[in-house]
């Protein structure tokens, strides 16, 4: 069939696109090609090429091109189709014998086996076939998948290589003239086994294009120009200070020891630093000048392409503040640009800019952001290893940029700190511009803020406010679907606003998922009691672990359509996750891709879209962070706004970022504990969103799943008043992640579940996607007085605005 014009024009920017996210962790000799060959293709993701993740961020495209079709199509010859064929044996009966073990294991321990199976890893099979392909080249995809349910594992065919595939690709790098190793990851694998291949490709997961950008690649027609959005490193290097997959509380003892902040500050060289990547050309950076303008530093760069091919660079900014009272980590992301496309020998004079203030830390007896006094050393460079200290920025006096409040308790532990942090040094004579005394002004934060009850609302009675609070409340319904299908008006939609009082002027929202595009059934159907998808709308990782009756059921029920039946389509299209999408360190593209949503989003019929995601990865072991952008908040808030821009531009359409907050792990997701210090909570965890908010203005938020300190984000009234509303400036409609309220905690967790009256009472405006159970919690509540009739007035208010700006945009 024939794709739509907007299919072709959406899917030739994600091509483009895709180069931009892709990087070299090690490149020598052999490539690009100069013609298509014949290719000896190998690995798990030759023939099943992933361009995303699992769980509510897949997405339904028309059709996707793999690995070897697009290297067939591109006019390669593959050599290897029986070792395809004999490798995708071996992977069926891997999985199968999976799935029944998860299912074995689920019923023994009296456990649902949806929920174990949930986005749970099947670690690489260990298998041996002949590596017998014919020709010169030699191109091994490898390949990892992990999705929201499950967190990954340090074991070989996960994090981990497995036996036969270190053997397997450094048999390979032996056996061909010319070979690549290519990474069609989410995240992180440990490469310290394979480090002598000479061509490591970060592919990642590009959404429809993944197989396409490859032979763009591999021909020389594109260029990669990303960068790491997270550290790379071996396995046993990564820290172990703060725990991780905890069951119930999970201590951040880390504290703001993230990812690089720890590596760089205990001297430790990872494998791949942040901000690494290799690409078919070679760049210089020279920095230029430095100038402070009241609290805004300007920074500028010459960048010159001094290879032999066009390509892009991403100058990077990073900054070493004083250690005084407050121990700081040895530097920390400042600012970021990326070049236009540099002919070879050709330069671009790249500026970026920030401000004093984002340089301050959170000084907890004081409840206060704090420039400390001392120098600041500004390197430049292109990545967090290789840098050129390039001014100092003095302060004399210790200065408070904001006073804030104290949010989030105590933790019962100290933060760790390096014991002999690294020292940033700055050579003779630098630079030094003086930061004038009075030039930072401390802000004060208007906490306690009367909010507004639109005149609309008055006359609402308690029930009308209580069904506009649980989404898409319907009295006659049950619960309403897991993910991916609580919409009555769109087919394949998450979830939606209460359409029972469209009579008295308030619009349905309704709302579907992300990041990595817009997640909608493929085909649906429609009479008079709304639409129906047609074929799944689960998620595999879901269906595969349902009962054998029960995925018969829905696949005859799902799948059978009348002849003669009107069949409507919503084809949308799959992009770089976000990982990768970070990975291109472009705001420019960042904003096309929100485009492209806000775009099919207007197509379908969809107001809300459940992404951003802009949690940071925290632990490379986390399922969930291929939908996220970085283990920097900077790099995240900047990449979330940028999105949420593209989005925003189309009339009626904004976005919900998510999951608000210290959302860092998958393991038992809906009652776990983040113990984290309002320090670390405030310059790393909270930071993304709070850029997110003031560069990209969201209409709407998502809270997370888990507690922090022991609250449930979700009834976290300082979270959500104090600091997103207060603090951040945040004017839009917060929501619940989905089903929080109705029990799907696992029966041995000790947190128990929020509840929709608790919620509400926080100001947390909707509980998603609604039921009965929750409409009855809000009555109760009103009733027993926990929660008043003015703040629920107040939550349905904003969602009555919302929904009236979206349907009158
Ligand atoms: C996920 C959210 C998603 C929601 C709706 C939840 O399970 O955590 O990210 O937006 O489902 O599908």
């Amino acid at each position: 069939m024939e794709m739509n014009t907007y299919e072709k024009e959406h899917s030739a920017l994600m091509r483009r696109a895709g180069a931009e996210c892709a990087l070299f962790l090690k490149r020598g000799s052999g490539f690009p090609l100069d013609a298509p060959c014949e290719v000896a293709l190998y690995g798990s993701g030759a023939r099943n090429t992933l361009k995303g993740g699992t769980g509510s961020g897949d997405v339904n495209s028309r059709c996707f091109v793999t690995v070897e079709q697009a290297l067939q199509g591109a006019g390669f010859t593959v050599t290897t189709k029986d070792w395809l064929t004999a490798y995708e044996e071996e992977r069926g009966a891997a999985r199968r014998k999976f799935i029944k073990q998860i299912k074995t294991e689920a019923r023994k321990n009296h456990r649902n086996a949806i929920m174990e199976g949930m986005g749970a890893v099947m670690p690489e099979p260990e298998y041996d076939i002949p590596l017998n392909g014919s020709g010169h080249t030699a191109i091994y995809v490898l390949s990892r998948i992990s999705g929201e349910g499950s967190d990954r594992s340090p074991v070989p065919g996960d994090i981990l290589l497995s036996r036969t595939e270190v053997r397997d690709i450094l048999a390979l790098q032996n056996q061909y003239q010319k070979f690549m190793l290519v990474l069609n990851v989410g995240g992180v694998v440990d490469l310290s086994p394979v480090l002598n291949v000479e061509n490591i490709l970060l592919l990642s997961q590009l959404g429809v294009e993944t197989g396409n950008v490859l032979a763009d690649i591999l021909l020389g027609k594109a260029n990669p120009s990303g960068k790491l959005s997270a550290t790379w490193s071996a396995w046993r290097d990564y820290p172990t200070i703060g725990a991780f997959g905890c069951f119930d509380d999970t201590p951040y003892t880390e504290g703001v020891y993230v990812g690089y902040r720890y590596f760089d500050s205990v001297g430790k060289k990872p494998l791949f630093p942040f901000g690494f990547g290799l690409s078919y050309t070679e760049f210089t950076v020279r920095p230029g000048t430095v100038t402070l303008d009241g609290e805004t530093v300007t920074v500028t760069a010459a960048v010159t392409n001094t290879g032999s091919r066009a390509g892009r660079e991403v100058v990077q900014i990073y900054v070493s503040s004083p250690a005084g009272k407050l121990d700081k980590p040895y530097q920390a992301l400042a600012a970021f640009a990326k070049t236009r496309t540099l002919e070879p020998g050709e330069t671009e004079e790249v500026t970026m800019n920030f401000k004093l203030r984002e340089l301050a830390s959170y000084d907890e007896d004081m409840s206060a952001w704090v420039l400390e006094r001392g120098d600041y050393i500004l390197r430049v460079g292109s990545s967090s290893a290789d840098t050129v200290p390039t001014a100092i920025l003095r302060l004399e006096n210790d200065a408070v940029t904001v006073q804030a409040r104290s949010c989030f308790g105590k933790t019962g532990f100290t933060d760790w700190k390096p014991e002999c942090p690294a020292v940033a040094e700055a050579p003779d004579g630098l630079y030094v511009l003086q930061i004038p005394a009075g030039d930072i002004v401390t802000q004060t934060v208007a906490y306690d803020v009367t909010r507004p009850i639109d005149p609309a609302i008055d006359d609402l009675t308690d029930n009308e406010l209580a069904y506009m609070s649980v989404g898409a409340f319907d009295p006659k319904a049950g619960v309403l679907s897991v993910i991916g299908n609580a919409s009555q008006s769109v087919a394949g939609a998450a979830g939606e606003t209460c359409g029972m009082l469209k009579d008295k002027g308030i619009p349905v929202i309704v709302m579907a998922d992300g990041p990595a595009g817009l997640r909608l059934s493929r085909d649906y159907t429609v009479d008079a009691k709304g639409v129906h998808p047609i074929g799944q709308t689960m998620p595999d990782g879901i269906i595969d672990f349902m009962p054998a009756p029960v995925r018969w059921f829905m696949n005859r029920s799902g799948s059978r359509v009348k002849p003669g039946t009107d069949v409507r389509r919503q084809y949308c299209t799959a992009m770089p996750i976000g990982t990768a999408l970070a990975q291109s360190w472009d705001l420019e593209l960042a904003e096309q891709c929100g485009d492209i949503v806000g775009d099919e989003m207007e197509r379908f019929g969809v107001r809300l879209w459940l992404a951003p995601a802009l949690n940071i990865q925290r632990d490379i072991r986390c399922g969930r962070n291929f939908e996220y952008y970085s283990e920097d908040p900077l790099l995240s808030g900047k990449l979330a706004a940028a999105v949420t821009r593209g989005v925003q531009k189309h009339p009626g359409r904004a976005v919900t970022i998510k999951h608000f907050a210290a959302n860092n792990q998958e393991t038992n997701r809906y009652s776990n504990n983040s113990q984290v210090s309002e320090r670390a909570l405030r310059e790393i965890y909270l930071r993304g969103f709070g850029v997110c908010v003031t560069e990209g203005q969201p209409k709407a938020l998502m809270t997370s799943y888990n507690l922090i300190n022991g609250v449930h984000t979700s009834e976290h009234r300082e979270l959500i008043e104090d600091i997103l509303r207060c603090e951040f400036g945040f004017d839009g409609v917060v929501m619940t992640d989905w089903i929080v309220s109705i029990g799907m905690q696992s029966k041995e967790a000790v947190h128990p579940a929020p509840n929709a009256g608790r919620i509400a009472a926080a100001g947390n405006d909707l509980t998603m996607p609604g039921c009965n159970d929750d409409y009855r919690a809000i009555m109760k509540a009103l009733a027993d007085g926990t929660l008043t009739r003015e703040q629920l007035a107040i939550n349905v208010s904003r969602i009555y605005r919302l929904a009236k700006a979206l349907a009158e945009d």
